[in-house]
């Protein structure tokens, strides 16, 4: 109970970083990431980097906003946090050594009515950004399977 509102009183001093909005307090920690990070440096390398995931990052957040299944969802959301901090999530998971200061995945995805069509869509758009990037299936395919546990959390009807 203290440990919690000591977490919460640090989550509310947390300052809202530059062109983005606040969002409502929250806990942060590594394990809102949803998934144990890959060990070694295979993955960030199959990614090409930091850099090479903050292109995937930037290409996927573009195409959900220019994709008509699923661009209602995007549109009007502070999409400066959601590249910061998806960007964070990727990094974290393929062993980038970055810290994810974002929600748990049922908090982020609470009340957005995802559907499993939904959830289709934005796995092929993050192969096709994964493939512009040039990086291979077998990669790819590993990545997937990391984020697919994370589904249950994400589609809520
Ligand atoms: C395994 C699949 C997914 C992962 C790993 C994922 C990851 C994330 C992360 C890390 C955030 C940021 C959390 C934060 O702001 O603290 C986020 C937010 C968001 N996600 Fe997802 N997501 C997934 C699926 C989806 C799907 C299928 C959609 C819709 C089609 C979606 C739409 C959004 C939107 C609109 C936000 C912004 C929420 C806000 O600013 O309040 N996500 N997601």
């Amino acid at each position: 109970m203290l440990v919690q509102a000591l977490l919460l009183l640090a989550a509310q001093a947390a300052p809202v970083p530059p062109g983005e909005e606040a969002v409502p307090p929250y806990a942060q920690s590594d394990a809102n990431a949803g998934a144990r990070p890959f060990a070694g440096t295979a993955m960030l390398d199959a990614f090409h980097g930091r850099a090479g995931i903050a292109r995937i990052v930037d290409d996927l957040v573009a195409t959900n906003l220019a994709d008509p299944r699923i661009a209602d969802i995007f549109r009007g959301q502070d999409l400066v946090r959601l590249r910061r901090v998806l960007g964070e999530h990727f990094c974290y998971l393929l062993g980038g050594g970055c810290t994810y200061t974002g929600r748990d995945m049922r908090t982020a995805h609470a009340n957005m009515g995802v559907q499993a069509k939904d959830m289709n869509a934005l796995v092929a758009n993050l192969q096709a950004a994964m493939t512009r990037e040039g990086v291979a299936f077998g990669a790819q395919n590993a990545f997937l399977s990391r984020l697919a546990p994370m589904r249950r959390n994400v589609v809520t009807r």
